[in-house]
C-alpha cells in the first residue's frame, strides 16, 4: 500500500531533506516551505524515520479536504477508518494549527476532531468505552486556507532526538539543523573537518555520522514501531539491518574540535562515544585565538552569540579573531551559522554565499567561504 508522508523541516533545509528522501527511494518528492512531501510504502515509513537527518518528524497524511464548517471538519475525520489504524485502547491526543481559515479556533477544531475520532472508533470497534490506556497515537490537524490535513505522527519524539545527546551545553544547535549545515558544507566520506566552538559536539558528530553513513535513528525507537498493522515488526527489522549493512567504516572522515570550556569538551567526547563516532572525532580544550585552520579541512562552526550587550561585544570579538585566524591559514572551506547580523563586518570578509536558516525560532544566516574568499572586503 502507498502512503503519503509529510516531513516538516526547518526553513532553508528543505532541499537537503528532499535529497535524503529521494535517496531512500521515496517517490513523488515535493518541497514546499518548511516541509517535504513524499510517497512510499511501509518500508519507506520505517526508512524515513531511521535515516532522515534534517527532517523533524515523519507524519502520515491520512486525509486532505476542504472544511469551512465544523460539520465538514467532523465528517472528514469520521470518514477515516480509524479502527483499522488503531486499537480500541489507543491513546490519541490531538494537536493542530489553523492559518488563514474560516475555522480559526484551534481548541474548537481540536475538540471536533477528537469527537469525530471517538465516534468512529466506538462504532468501528463495537464498544461504548475507549479507555485510552494503550499505545500512543499522536494525531495532528493543519488548516491552511480552509484545506485541512489530518496527520498521524509516526516518529513520536522529534527526529532530532538521536539518542546521543542526553546532555547539552548552554546553546546547542539542533541535530537536524547541524545535519543540514553539514550537507550544505559538502561533507563527504573522506572529508576532514574542524570546529573551533564545538560545545556539546553536535556539528562534528553529525558530520561523522553522515560520512560513515550511520543512520541517525539507529539508536532509538519510533512511535510507529507500536503500529504493527501499519509497519509490521519485520519491516523495522529489515530496515535496521539495511542501515547497519550500509555503515561505511572504511570512510576516512576525521574531525578535530575545540572549545574553551573543559566541561563542554568532556561532554562532546561523551556524546561522540554514544553516537559511535568517538574514534573519528578528537576534542581538545582550546581558545579560538590559537585555532589553526587546516588547508585540507572544512571548518563548520556555531560561535557564541549573546543577547545581552556584554555578550554581544564578546561575540563580536570572537568573530573578529575567527576572521584573523582564517586569513592566516586558509581551510578548504568555512561555514558559520549565527544570528548575528553583523557577522561579516566583525569577521572582516564578505561570504561567498549566504543562506537563511532558522535555529528553532531564531532567524540565522549560514555564511559560507570557499577558496577565493580571502580578498579583503571593499
Ligand atoms: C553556541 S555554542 C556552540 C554549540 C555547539 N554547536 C553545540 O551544538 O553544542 C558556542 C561555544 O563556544 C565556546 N567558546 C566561547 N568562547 C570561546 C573561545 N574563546 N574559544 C573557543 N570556544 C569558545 C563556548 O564554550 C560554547 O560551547
Amino acid at each position: 500500500m502507498k502512503y503519503t508522508m509529510i516531513a516538516p523541516c526547518y526553513f532553508g533545509t528543505e532541499s537537503t531533506a528532499a535529497f535524503e528522501a529521494r535517496r531512500l527511494g521515496a517517490e513523488s518528492v515535493q518541497v514546499t516551505d518548511g516541509r517535504v512531501t513524499f510517497q512510499g510504502d511501509s518500508e519507506i515509513i520505517a526508512a524515513a524515520n531511521l535515516n532522515l537527518r534534517s527532517a523533524e518528524r515523519v507524519l502520515l497524511l491520512l486525509k486532505s479536504y476542504t472544511a469551512e464548517t465544523f460539520d465538514e471538519l467532523f465528517d472528514g475525520v469520521y470518514d477515516i477508518p480509524w479502527e483499522e489504524l488503531m486499537p480500541a485502547d489507543a491513546q490519541f491526543p490531538v494537536k493542530g494549527s489553523s492559518l488563514s481559515s474560516t475555522l480559526s479556533s484551534v481548541p474548537a477544531c481540536q475538540s471536533i476532531v477528537k469527537k469525530a475520532m471517538v465516534e468512529r472508533l466506538k462504532k468501528g470497534h463495537h464498544t461504548q468505552t475507549l479507555p485510552e490506556t494503550g499505545a500512543l497515537y499522536k494525531v495532528r490537524f493543519a488548516l491552511r486556507k480552509n484545506r485541512v490535513e489530518i496527520l498521524l505522527d509516526t516518529s513520536g519524539d522529534g527526529l532530532h532526538k538521536r539518542g546521543y545527546r542526553r546532555n547539552a551545553t548552554e546553546a546547542p544547535i539542533k541535530e537536524t539543523l547541524a545535519a543540514a549545515i553539514v550537507d550544505l558544507s559538502r561533507i563527504r566520506r573522506d572529508s576532514r573537518m574542524q570546529d573551533p566552538f564545538c560545545g556539546s559536539g553536535t556539528m562534528v558528530i553529525e558530520a561523522a555520522q553522515k560520512a560513515l553513513n550511520i543512520a541517525p535513528g539507529i539508536r532509538r525507537r519510533f512511535a510507529a514501531e507500536r503500529y504493527t498493522d501499519l509497519v509490521p515488526p519485520q519491516v523495522w527489522a529489515r530496515q535496521r539491518e539495511k542501515c547497519l549493512a550500509e555503515v561505511r567504516m572504511d570512510a576516512a572522515f576525521e574531525a578535530l574540535a575545540y572549545d574553551i570550556d573543559p566541561q563542554a569538551v568532556a561532554l562532546a567526547q561523551h556524546n561522540a562515544k554514544l553516537a559511535g563516532v568517538a574514534e573519528r572525532c578528537r576534542f581538545e580544550v582550546a581558545d579560538v585565538r590559537d585555532f589553526v585552520p587546516d588547508s585540507q579541512s572544512a571548518v563548520i562552526t556555531n560561535p557564541p552569540y549573546g543577547e545581552r550587550l556584554g555578550d554581544l561585544a564578546e561575540a563580536a570579538r570572537l568573530e573578529k579573531i575567527l576572521g584573523e585566524r582564517f586569513l592566516k591559514s586558509r581551510p578548504l572551506s568555512l561555514s558559520v551559522i549565527t544570528s548575528d547580523g553583523d557577522f561579516e563586518k566583525n569577521f572582516g570578509l564578505k561570504a561567498n554565499r549566504r543562506r537563511k536558516l532558522y535555529n528553532g525560532m531564531i532567524p540565522c544566516q549560514l555564511y559560507m567561504y570557499f577558496e577565493d574568499a580571502r580578498k579583503p572586503k571593499k
